[in-house]
């Protein structure tokens, strides 16, 4: 998750408008001319030349494509390495030994470690840690729920995905949040379609939250993902049905919802990374990678 703006400009990634006889972006296939440039044009006056904002169409080579189908590729499997050996009576710690010997077994680094001073290679967040919980001697016990997020960097390209683990046989509070929490995630990648709105993603995610008595975490949001770890767009898990950006193909973002059975607010601990809920109920999260086409959404990290 992210909570800062930071500019997407990286060399693999370019806007560019279609010229004025060629087809136009939004698969009308009329001429640019006859179709959207004028508007575009008038957008681009309003937001002072920023494309990005007008209309982010983002060139991305093949070599590209690949890079973050790989690297996805490799963040799923982490995860499903982590799934198989998960058990009750193991601590946190081992957890990211097992995941920073699998990634660099795989000729990839775990993009966490030392990332903005995080000390660890994942983050493991136990029953009311929303987020960047840190990997520690705590031993894991039946009845917990616990996120495991990994994020590698192969060919220098990253791959983010998490989950949220019941361990043994939980309560029905803990089984709820988690089952709303991966629900909230299938719900907001339902919602994404290209030349559809940033907005739509948090809208359709916050109703149905709010239907089952939970709520949306707001602190942290979704990020665009590719060469960097965290960049435009910001993806919040909150919001208005047609607001905000356009989503547009050639985009690369995570959706990554954290779910509460109390209140929206959170605490950060002493550690300066520890998410926690303040009011001490249970969070779960679940996270995916996407990739956007002209015509399809597409889950890399599954
Ligand atoms: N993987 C987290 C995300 O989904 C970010 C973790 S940053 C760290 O964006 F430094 F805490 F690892
Ligand atoms: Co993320
Ligand atoms: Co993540």
């Amino acid at each position: 998750m992210m909570n800062t703006i930071q500019e997407n400009r990286t060399s693999n990634g370019s806007f560019e408008f279609p010229g004025r006889n060629e087809s136009c972006w939004c698969g009308s296939e009329k001429k640019y001319k006859r179709c959207h440039m004028e508007e575009d044009q008038r957008k681009m006056h309003q937001y002072k030349n920023r494309p990005d904002l007008v209309y982010p169409k983002i060139a991305r080579s093949e070599e590209f494509i690949k890079g973050m189908e790989a690297t996805c590729g490799l963040a799923c499997a982490t995860l499903q390495m982590v799934e198989e050996k998960l058990t009750e009576g193991i601590t946190t710690n081992q957890i990211d030994q097992w995941v920073h010997e699998f990634i660099l077994d795989n000729r990839a680094i775990p993009a966490p470690l030392n990332y903005n001073g995080y000390p660890k290679s994942i983050c493991t967040s136990l029953n009311e840690v929303v987020c960047h919980g840190i990997p520690d001697e705590t031993v894991i016990k039946e009845g917990d729920i616990l996120n495991v997020d990994v994020t590698c960097i192969l060919d220098g390209y990253f791959g983010d995905t998490n989950k949220t683990f019941l361990i043994g046989n939980c309560s029905d509070e803990a089984v709820k949040i988690t089952r709303v929490a991966e629900e909230c995630l299938r719900i907001g990648i339902e919602a994404t379609k290209p030349y559809g709105h940033i907005g739509d993603i948090g809208a359709a995610i916050q109703k149905y939250a709010h239907s089952m008595n939970c709520s949306v975490v707001e602190k942290f949001v979704g990020h665009g993902i590719g060469q960097r770890f965290h960049q435009e767009p910001q993806v919040p898990h909150f919001g208005q049905k047609g607001a905000g950006r356009l989503i547009t193909p050639g985009m690369f973002f995570t959706i990554e919802p954290m779910i509460n059975l109390g209140k929206k607010g959170v605490n950060i601990l002493d550690d300066r990374w520890t998410a926690v809920t303040e009011d001490g109920k249970l969070s779960a999260q679940f996270e995916h990678t996407l990739h956007i086409t002209e015509t399809e959404v597409r889950i890399l990290t599954q």
